[in-house]
């Protein structure tokens, strides 16, 4: 019951700077199913503070079980929750040496948006790797640039969103990002498309200048992002999932009338906010999407120990 009190002292401190996060998790006993569930998943570890005979923090990580991250160790939304920032290095101090010892040394954190939580990890060896942000939906339909259609995608775009496909997977291949995703081939992409260009869950539009498609976003509910899901997850939310322009059609405008096609669609459905997330390396993603409004709520903190 402690750790759901700590979980839900944080969400309330969170949404004061971020009021469109959700406010079920200030609830204790919400927020202690959150604790319990991160405690149950399989292979996890961590440490509680206590002091004074009372428990004032605690820390939990799991691994993920994808190469993609390595022999990794993932402490996730409901993992953390402290009274003093500070002493969540004391809580690593505790939990790591285990995780070491384990051979997980590829570490991965999701921290609020809390100054001094984000500098205590910060003074462990964490970076800046990830971020997850929202937006309220416009108030008024957001026009589009002279010269650019912006409309929804059709079986006869396939061919160019295959190809619009490898656009985020192969730029973020290269510096800085250096990610380690798989690249699909363009087969497997045009296959995707084939089959899930009717699915009405995923608004796909695309940007056509002077008749030649540039670019592709797609929105979604936030229900579909197991990324952003409950204490991550505002209520009522749509997402934007995806947007890719062509390398050189970019720095034109068709990115953001992509992302307002988004937002504009999210209103039009009734959601209230609009979700996104971006690699903070991505120097065009992380760039972009706070030029359309996007407020950070959460950091993907990252160490990767050994060197
Ligand atoms: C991200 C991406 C979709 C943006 O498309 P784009 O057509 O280049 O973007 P735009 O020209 O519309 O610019 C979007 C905003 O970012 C701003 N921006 C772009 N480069 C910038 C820079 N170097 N510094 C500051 N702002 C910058 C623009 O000024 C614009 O804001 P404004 O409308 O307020 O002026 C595109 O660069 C892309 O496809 N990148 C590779 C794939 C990717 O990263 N996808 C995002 C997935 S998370």
């Amino acid at each position: 019951m402690v750790a759901g009190r700590l979980l839900a002292e944080r969400q309330s401190r969170h949404r004061m700077k971020h009021p469109l996060l959700p406010a079920d998790y200030e609830d204790p006993r919400l927020a202690l199913v959150e604790v319990t569930a991160a405690w149950e998943t399989e292979g996890t570890s961590g440490a509680v503070l206590v002091e004074d005979g009372e428990v004032t923090g605690y820390l939990l990580g799991a691994p993920k079980p994808s190469a993609v991250w390595g022999a990794n160790v993932w402490v996730e939304q409901a993992g953390q929750a402290v009274r003093d920032p500070e002493m969540m290095r004391d809580l690593y101090a505790v939990a790591a040496a285990k995780w070491v010892a384990g051979g997980r040394t590829a570490q991965y954190v999701l921290v609020p948006d809390e100054v001094e939580l984000v500098d205590a990890w910060f003074r462990l060896g964490f970076g800046a790797q990830h971020a997850h942000a929202v937006r309220p939906v416009p108030v008024e339909p957001i026009a589009m640039p002279d010269g650019l259609i912006v409309r929804r995608a059709e079986r006869g775009d396939i061919a160019v969103l295959a190809e619009l496909d490898l656009v985020l997977p192969r730029h973020q291949a290269l510096a800085p990002v250096f990610s380690a995703g798989e690249v699909p081939t363009l087969e497997e992409a045009l296959a995707d498309w084939e089959e899930s260009i009717d699915d009405r869950d995923y608004a796909t539009f695309v940007a056509e200048r002077n008749g030649q498609v540039i670019g592709c976003s797609i929105g979604c509910s936030i229900e579909k992002s197991s990324a952003h899901s409950r204490l991550a997850q505002p209520d009522n939310a749509g997402f934007l999932a995806y947007a890719a322009v062509l390398p050189e059609a970019r720095g034109n405008g068709a990115g953001r009338a992509l992302g307002d096609s988004v937002l504009n669609w999210a209103a039009d459905i009734g959601y209230e906010s609009v979700v996104t997330d971006w690699r903070v390396t991505n120097l065009l993603s992380s760039r972009a999407w706070p030029r359309l409004g996007f407020v950070q709520t959460f950091h993907r903190m990252h160490r990767m120990i050994g060197y």
